[in-house]
Protein backbone atom coordinates (compact mmCIF):
# COMPACT_ATOMS: atom_id res chain seq x y z
CA UNK A 1 0.00 0.00 0.00
CA UNK A 2 1.37 3.40 -0.95
CA UNK A 3 1.44 6.39 1.61
CA UNK A 4 -1.26 8.14 -0.53
CA UNK A 5 -3.52 4.82 -0.11
CA UNK A 6 -3.16 4.95 3.41
CA UNK A 7 -6.88 5.78 5.10
CA UNK A 8 -6.80 9.14 6.61
CA UNK A 9 -8.24 9.72 10.42
CA UNK A 10 -11.76 10.42 10.34
CA UNK A 11 -11.87 13.85 10.90
CA UNK A 12 -13.92 15.11 13.93
CA UNK A 13 -17.26 16.45 11.94
CA UNK A 14 -17.65 13.12 10.18
CA UNK A 15 -16.74 11.46 13.97
CA UNK A 16 -19.79 13.81 15.04
CA UNK A 17 -21.93 12.04 11.94
CA UNK A 18 -21.42 9.13 13.08
CA UNK A 19 -22.54 9.38 16.78
CA UNK A 20 -26.30 9.42 17.76
CA UNK A 21 -28.10 12.04 18.68
CA UNK A 22 -28.81 12.06 22.50
CA UNK A 23 -32.70 10.65 23.30
CA UNK A 24 -34.74 14.18 23.10
CA UNK A 25 -37.53 14.25 25.44
CA UNK A 26 -39.91 17.32 26.18
CA UNK A 27 -40.71 17.69 30.03
CA UNK A 28 -44.17 19.46 29.51
CA UNK A 29 -45.34 16.23 27.36
CA UNK A 30 -44.42 14.23 30.12
CA UNK A 31 -47.83 12.60 31.36
CA UNK A 32 -49.96 14.34 28.84
CA UNK A 33 -50.70 10.93 27.50
CA UNK A 34 -51.43 9.59 30.82
CA UNK A 35 -48.62 7.33 30.76
CA UNK A 36 -46.23 7.20 34.35
CA UNK A 37 -42.70 7.79 33.91
CA UNK A 38 -40.08 5.72 35.83
CA UNK A 39 -37.39 5.59 32.80
CA UNK A 40 -35.40 8.20 33.84
CA UNK A 41 -34.12 7.85 37.39
CA UNK A 42 -35.74 11.41 38.81
CA UNK A 43 -36.50 11.74 41.95
CA UNK A 44 -40.40 10.39 42.85
CA UNK A 45 -40.73 13.44 45.13
CA UNK A 46 -41.81 17.04 44.58
CA UNK A 47 -39.22 19.79 45.05
CA UNK A 48 -38.67 20.75 48.65
CA UNK A 49 -40.95 23.71 49.68
CA UNK A 50 -37.84 26.10 50.34
CA UNK A 51 -36.21 25.14 47.05
CA UNK A 52 -39.62 26.42 45.32
CA UNK A 53 -39.75 29.36 47.59
CA UNK A 54 -36.27 29.93 46.79
CA UNK A 55 -37.08 30.06 42.84
CA UNK A 56 -39.49 32.70 43.40
CA UNK A 57 -36.91 34.60 44.07
CA UNK A 58 -34.40 34.22 41.43
CA UNK A 59 -37.11 34.03 39.17
CA UNK A 60 -37.41 38.15 39.43
CA UNK A 61 -33.18 37.81 38.52
CA UNK A 62 -33.48 36.42 35.22
CA UNK A 63 -32.57 39.22 33.03
CA UNK A 64 -29.60 39.65 35.26
CA UNK A 65 -26.20 37.12 33.80
CA UNK A 66 -25.18 34.86 36.80
CA UNK A 67 -21.90 34.92 38.03
CA UNK A 68 -20.05 33.47 35.49
CA UNK A 69 -17.85 30.82 37.25
CA UNK A 70 -20.89 29.78 39.76
CA UNK A 71 -18.54 30.74 42.54
CA UNK A 72 -20.94 31.01 45.44
CA UNK A 73 -22.44 27.34 44.54
CA UNK A 74 -18.40 26.49 44.35
CA UNK A 75 -17.65 28.00 47.89
CA UNK A 76 -21.07 26.72 49.61
CA UNK A 77 -19.71 22.84 48.19
CA UNK A 78 -16.33 23.38 49.75
CA UNK A 79 -17.34 24.30 52.64
CA UNK A 80 -20.18 22.32 53.27
CA UNK A 81 -18.06 19.05 52.34
CA UNK A 82 -14.98 21.09 54.48
CA UNK A 83 -12.75 20.86 51.35
CA UNK A 84 -10.38 23.22 49.44
CA UNK A 85 -12.57 25.37 47.10
CA UNK A 86 -9.29 24.72 44.59
CA UNK A 87 -10.43 20.92 44.57
CA UNK A 88 -14.24 21.90 43.42
CA UNK A 89 -15.63 21.80 40.33
CA UNK A 90 -18.91 22.90 39.51
CA UNK A 91 -20.77 22.62 36.61
CA UNK A 92 -24.42 22.63 34.73
CA UNK A 93 -25.12 18.98 36.32
CA UNK A 94 -22.25 16.45 37.11
CA UNK A 95 -22.31 15.27 32.87
CA UNK A 96 -21.51 19.06 32.18
CA UNK A 97 -18.64 18.29 35.12
CA UNK A 98 -17.64 15.03 33.05
CA UNK A 99 -16.97 17.11 30.22
CA UNK A 100 -15.26 19.86 31.84
CA UNK A 101 -12.88 17.01 32.90
CA UNK A 102 -12.60 15.09 29.74
CA UNK A 103 -11.72 18.41 27.70
CA UNK A 104 -9.49 19.33 30.64
CA UNK A 105 -7.62 15.70 30.38
CA UNK A 106 -7.84 14.02 27.17
CA UNK A 107 -6.23 15.12 24.27
CA UNK A 108 -7.24 13.73 20.91
CA UNK A 109 -7.13 9.95 20.19
CA UNK A 110 -6.68 9.49 24.37
CA UNK A 111 -8.51 6.69 25.59
CA UNK A 112 -11.04 7.05 27.89
CA UNK A 113 -12.52 3.30 29.87
CA UNK A 114 -16.58 3.28 30.84
CA UNK A 115 -18.67 0.39 32.53
CA UNK A 116 -20.90 -0.85 29.99
CA UNK A 117 -23.84 -0.81 29.42
CA UNK A 118 -23.98 1.97 31.96
CA UNK A 119 -24.76 6.32 31.74
CA UNK A 120 -25.93 6.99 28.17
CA UNK A 121 -23.83 10.11 28.22
CA UNK A 122 -20.35 8.37 28.64
CA UNK A 123 -19.82 7.67 25.17
CA UNK A 124 -21.63 10.63 23.91
CA UNK A 125 -19.56 13.00 26.14
CA UNK A 126 -16.44 11.18 25.24
CA UNK A 127 -16.40 11.81 21.27
CA UNK A 128 -17.24 15.12 21.79
CA UNK A 129 -14.22 15.51 23.74
CA UNK A 130 -12.18 13.96 20.94
CA UNK A 131 -11.01 11.02 23.04
CA UNK A 132 -11.94 7.61 22.04
CA UNK A 133 -14.19 5.45 24.37
CA UNK A 134 -13.68 2.01 25.38
CA UNK A 135 -16.64 -0.01 26.67
CA UNK A 136 -16.01 -2.41 29.56
CA UNK A 137 -18.53 -5.01 30.00
CA UNK A 138 -20.57 -5.80 33.58
CA UNK A 139 -20.40 -9.03 34.96
CA UNK A 140 -23.01 -11.19 34.44
CA UNK A 141 -23.50 -9.98 37.99
CA UNK A 142 -24.20 -6.37 36.94
CA UNK A 143 -21.22 -4.99 38.69
CA UNK A 144 -17.95 -3.39 37.70
CA UNK A 145 -15.61 -6.04 36.24
CA UNK A 146 -12.63 -5.27 37.84
CA UNK A 147 -9.80 -7.52 35.94
CA UNK A 148 -11.36 -6.68 32.85
CA UNK A 149 -10.83 -2.92 33.66
CA UNK A 150 -7.27 -3.20 34.68
CA UNK A 151 -6.75 -5.65 31.89
CA UNK A 152 -8.36 -2.75 29.64
CA UNK A 153 -5.75 0.19 30.37
CA UNK A 154 -3.35 0.75 27.35
CA UNK A 155 -0.67 3.23 27.21
CA UNK A 156 -2.93 5.70 25.34
CA UNK A 157 -5.52 5.59 28.60
CA UNK A 158 -5.88 8.72 30.08
CA UNK A 159 -8.83 7.99 32.51
CA UNK A 160 -11.15 5.64 33.80
CA UNK A 161 -15.06 6.05 34.57
CA UNK A 162 -16.49 3.72 37.24
CA UNK A 163 -20.06 4.54 38.53
CA UNK A 164 -21.15 3.16 42.40
CA UNK A 165 -23.74 3.19 42.78
CA UNK A 166 -24.10 1.76 38.87
CA UNK A 167 -26.32 3.05 36.38
CA UNK A 168 -28.34 0.62 35.40
CA UNK A 169 -27.83 -2.33 37.74
CA UNK A 170 -27.52 -0.38 41.25
CA UNK A 171 -25.04 -2.42 42.69
CA UNK A 172 -22.20 -0.33 44.27
CA UNK A 173 -18.04 -1.04 44.04
CA UNK A 174 -16.91 -1.96 47.40
CA UNK A 175 -14.50 0.25 49.45
CA UNK A 176 -11.69 -2.70 49.29
CA UNK A 177 -12.42 -3.13 45.39
CA UNK A 178 -11.91 0.54 44.67
CA UNK A 179 -8.99 0.49 46.62
CA UNK A 180 -7.45 -2.68 44.79
CA UNK A 181 -8.50 -1.13 41.63
CA UNK A 182 -6.90 2.56 41.98
CA UNK A 183 -3.58 0.84 42.61
CA UNK A 184 -3.18 -0.86 39.81
CA UNK A 185 -3.67 1.90 37.52
CA UNK A 186 -0.96 4.04 36.12
CA UNK A 187 -0.42 7.40 37.49
CA UNK A 188 -0.81 9.19 34.47
CA UNK A 189 -4.33 7.59 34.60
CA UNK A 190 -6.79 10.05 36.33
CA UNK A 191 -9.83 7.80 37.80
CA UNK A 192 -13.93 9.74 37.87
CA UNK A 193 -15.73 7.97 40.12
CA UNK A 194 -19.34 8.94 39.13
CA UNK A 195 -21.49 8.83 42.50
CA UNK A 196 -24.58 10.63 40.69
CA UNK A 197 -27.07 8.05 43.37
CA UNK A 198 -24.71 7.66 46.45
CA UNK A 199 -26.97 9.47 48.74
CA UNK A 200 -29.49 6.71 47.88
CA UNK A 201 -26.80 3.69 49.09
CA UNK A 202 -27.56 3.49 52.84
CA UNK A 203 -24.16 1.91 53.66
CA UNK A 204 -22.02 4.96 51.67
CA UNK A 205 -19.31 3.08 52.14
CA UNK A 206 -17.44 4.60 48.61
CA UNK A 207 -19.32 8.34 50.32
CA UNK A 208 -16.74 8.17 53.31
CA UNK A 209 -13.97 8.36 50.91
CA UNK A 210 -12.72 11.14 49.99
CA UNK A 211 -10.75 12.02 46.97
CA UNK A 212 -7.14 12.87 48.76
CA UNK A 213 -7.73 9.36 50.89
CA UNK A 214 -8.87 7.71 47.29
CA UNK A 215 -5.36 8.96 45.78
CA UNK A 216 -4.12 12.13 43.80
CA UNK A 217 -5.55 10.62 40.09
CA UNK A 218 -9.13 10.17 41.86
CA UNK A 219 -12.21 12.45 41.22
CA UNK A 220 -15.54 12.26 42.51
CA UNK A 221 -18.01 13.25 40.42
CA UNK A 222 -21.38 14.03 42.44
CA UNK A 223 -24.95 15.56 41.18
CA UNK A 224 -28.14 17.66 42.42
CA UNK A 225 -30.33 15.75 40.18
CA UNK A 226 -30.40 12.48 41.50
CA UNK A 227 -31.36 12.80 45.44
CA UNK A 228 -31.79 16.71 45.85
CA UNK A 229 -34.50 16.54 42.93
CA UNK A 230 -33.43 19.30 41.32
CA UNK A 231 -32.69 17.18 37.52
CA UNK A 232 -34.44 20.45 36.17
CA UNK A 233 -31.93 23.14 37.50
CA UNK A 234 -28.91 21.71 36.36
CA UNK A 235 -25.93 21.60 39.31
CA UNK A 236 -23.42 19.12 39.36
CA UNK A 237 -19.71 19.25 41.32
CA UNK A 238 -16.89 17.27 41.39
CA UNK A 239 -14.09 16.89 44.11
CA UNK A 240 -10.33 15.97 42.58
CA UNK A 241 -6.80 17.45 43.30
CA UNK A 242 -5.99 21.01 42.69
CA UNK A 243 -4.34 20.14 39.40
CA UNK A 244 -6.92 17.76 37.90
CA UNK A 245 -9.95 20.53 39.50
CA UNK A 246 -7.75 23.58 37.96
CA UNK A 247 -7.70 22.92 34.77
CA UNK A 248 -11.64 21.80 34.83
CA UNK A 249 -12.63 24.85 36.29
CA UNK A 250 -11.18 26.51 32.92
CA UNK A 251 -13.53 24.50 30.71
CA UNK A 252 -16.32 25.56 32.16
CA UNK A 253 -18.78 27.50 29.86
CA UNK A 254 -19.10 30.87 31.39
CA UNK A 255 -22.41 31.76 32.75
CA UNK A 256 -23.56 28.15 32.62
CA UNK A 257 -24.94 27.46 36.06
CA UNK A 258 -28.08 29.87 36.55
CA UNK A 259 -28.41 31.71 39.41
CA UNK A 260 -31.66 30.09 40.47
CA UNK A 261 -29.53 26.50 40.28
CA UNK A 262 -26.68 27.77 42.32
CA UNK A 263 -29.52 29.62 45.18
CA UNK A 264 -31.48 26.20 44.45
CA UNK A 265 -28.48 24.03 45.23
CA UNK A 266 -27.25 26.05 48.72
CA UNK A 267 -30.46 25.88 49.91
CA UNK A 268 -30.75 22.41 49.52
CA UNK A 269 -27.32 21.96 50.91
CA UNK A 270 -28.94 23.02 54.47
CA UNK A 271 -31.31 20.96 54.43
CA UNK A 272 -29.56 17.28 55.79
CA UNK A 273 -32.25 16.44 57.56
CA UNK A 274 -35.15 16.52 55.11
CA UNK A 275 -32.82 14.55 52.73
CA UNK A 276 -32.32 11.92 55.03
CA UNK A 277 -36.18 11.59 55.45
CA UNK A 278 -36.34 11.64 51.56
CA UNK A 279 -33.44 9.02 50.86
CA UNK A 280 -35.43 6.49 54.15
CA UNK A 281 -38.68 6.64 51.77
CA UNK A 282 -37.31 6.27 48.59
CA UNK A 283 -34.86 2.98 49.96
CA UNK A 284 -38.49 1.78 51.52
CA UNK A 285 -40.31 1.95 48.46
CA UNK A 286 -37.21 0.38 46.48
CA UNK A 287 -37.71 -2.33 49.02
CA UNK A 288 -41.18 -2.50 48.43
CA UNK A 289 -40.64 -2.81 44.62
CA UNK A 290 -37.22 -5.21 44.71
CA UNK A 291 -40.06 -7.87 46.91
CA UNK A 292 -43.09 -7.19 44.95
CA UNK A 293 -40.89 -8.12 41.56
CA UNK A 294 -39.57 -10.76 43.70
CA UNK A 295 -42.99 -12.00 44.40
CA UNK A 296 -43.98 -12.25 40.74
CA UNK A 297 -40.79 -14.85 40.20
CA UNK A 298 -38.57 -12.09 38.66
CA UNK A 299 -35.07 -11.64 39.73
CA UNK A 300 -34.06 -7.89 40.55
CA UNK A 301 -30.85 -7.28 41.31
CA UNK A 302 -30.22 -5.92 44.83
CA UNK A 303 -30.04 -1.97 44.28
CA UNK A 304 -28.02 0.70 46.57
CA UNK A 305 -29.78 3.75 44.07
CA UNK A 306 -33.50 5.01 42.87
CA UNK A 307 -34.14 1.95 40.17
CA UNK A 308 -34.31 -1.43 39.99
CA UNK A 309 -32.76 -3.50 37.05
CA UNK A 310 -34.14 -6.47 36.15
CA UNK A 311 -31.61 -9.16 33.88
CA UNK A 312 -34.26 -10.09 31.57
CA UNK A 313 -31.51 -10.19 28.39
CA UNK A 314 -33.49 -11.36 25.48
CA UNK A 315 -36.84 -9.86 26.76
CA UNK A 316 -35.74 -6.82 27.90
CA UNK A 317 -38.06 -5.23 25.31
CA UNK A 318 -40.79 -7.59 25.67
CA UNK A 319 -41.49 -6.28 29.12
CA UNK A 320 -40.95 -2.74 28.34
CA UNK A 321 -43.30 -2.89 25.90
CA UNK A 322 -46.02 -4.81 28.96
CA UNK A 323 -45.27 -1.80 30.82
CA UNK A 324 -45.78 0.64 28.34
CA UNK A 325 -49.64 -1.23 27.82
CA UNK A 326 -49.95 -0.95 31.76
CA UNK A 327 -49.83 3.10 31.54
CA UNK A 328 -45.91 3.19 32.98
CA UNK A 329 -42.86 4.10 30.93
CA UNK A 330 -39.47 2.10 32.37
CA UNK A 331 -36.24 1.71 30.49
CA UNK A 332 -35.42 -1.18 28.26
CA UNK A 333 -31.75 -1.92 27.49
CA UNK A 334 -32.13 -4.35 24.67
CA UNK A 335 -30.63 -7.63 25.12
CA UNK A 336 -29.63 -6.93 28.89
CA UNK A 337 -32.47 -5.82 30.86
CA UNK A 338 -35.10 -3.49 32.31
CA UNK A 339 -34.43 -0.59 34.51
CA UNK A 340 -37.37 1.09 36.37
CA UNK A 341 -36.92 4.25 38.79
CA UNK A 342 -38.39 3.97 42.19
CA UNK A 343 -41.72 5.72 41.66
CA UNK A 344 -45.06 6.52 43.63
CA UNK A 345 -47.93 3.83 44.32
CA UNK A 346 -49.40 3.90 41.45
CA UNK A 347 -46.83 3.68 38.94
CA UNK A 348 -45.47 0.57 40.99
CA UNK A 349 -48.99 -0.82 40.75
CA UNK A 350 -48.76 -1.04 36.94
CA UNK A 351 -45.38 -2.00 36.68
CA UNK A 352 -46.14 -5.34 39.50
CA UNK A 353 -49.46 -5.59 37.21
CA UNK A 354 -47.49 -5.48 33.74
CA UNK A 355 -44.86 -7.73 35.31
CA UNK A 356 -47.66 -10.18 36.65
CA UNK A 357 -48.78 -10.68 32.82
CA UNK A 358 -45.42 -10.67 32.09
CA UNK A 359 -44.33 -14.16 33.47
CA UNK A 360 -47.21 -15.51 32.44
CA UNK A 361 -45.68 -15.34 28.53
CA UNK A 362 -42.67 -16.66 29.50
CA UNK A 363 -42.30 -19.54 27.20
C1 LIG B 1 -24.59 7.71 36.40
C2 LIG B 1 -24.98 9.10 36.06
N1 LIG B 1 -24.06 10.06 36.11
C3 LIG B 1 -24.36 11.32 35.79
C4 LIG B 1 -25.63 11.67 35.42
C5 LIG B 1 -25.85 13.10 35.02
O1 LIG B 1 -26.66 13.77 35.84
P1 LIG B 1 -26.73 15.36 35.81
O2 LIG B 1 -26.02 15.85 34.61
O3 LIG B 1 -28.18 15.65 35.80
O4 LIG B 1 -26.05 15.78 37.06
C6 LIG B 1 -26.62 10.71 35.36
C7 LIG B 1 -27.99 11.07 34.92
O5 LIG B 1 -28.86 10.27 34.73
C8 LIG B 1 -26.31 9.38 35.68
O6 LIG B 1 -27.20 8.40 35.62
Amino acid sequence: MTTSQVPSAPSRAEELARLPAYRSADPAAKGADGVLDLSNNELALPPLPAVVESLGHSGGRVNLYPDPTARTLLNTVARHYDVDPDEVVVGPGSGAVLQQLLLALCGHGDEVLYPWPGFDAYPFLIATAGARGTPVPLTASGEHDLAAFAAAVTSRTRMVILCSPHNPTGRRITRSDLTDLLAAFPPRVVTVLDQAYVEFDEKQEVEDLDHRSAGPRTVLLRTFSKAYGLAGLRAGYAFAAPDVAGPARKTQLPFSVTYAAEHAAGVSLAQPRQLAERMETVRHARTALYEALRAQGLTPLPSYANFVWLPLGADAERFGAAALAAGVRVRAFPGQGVRISVGGDEAHRRVLSAARRFVTTIP
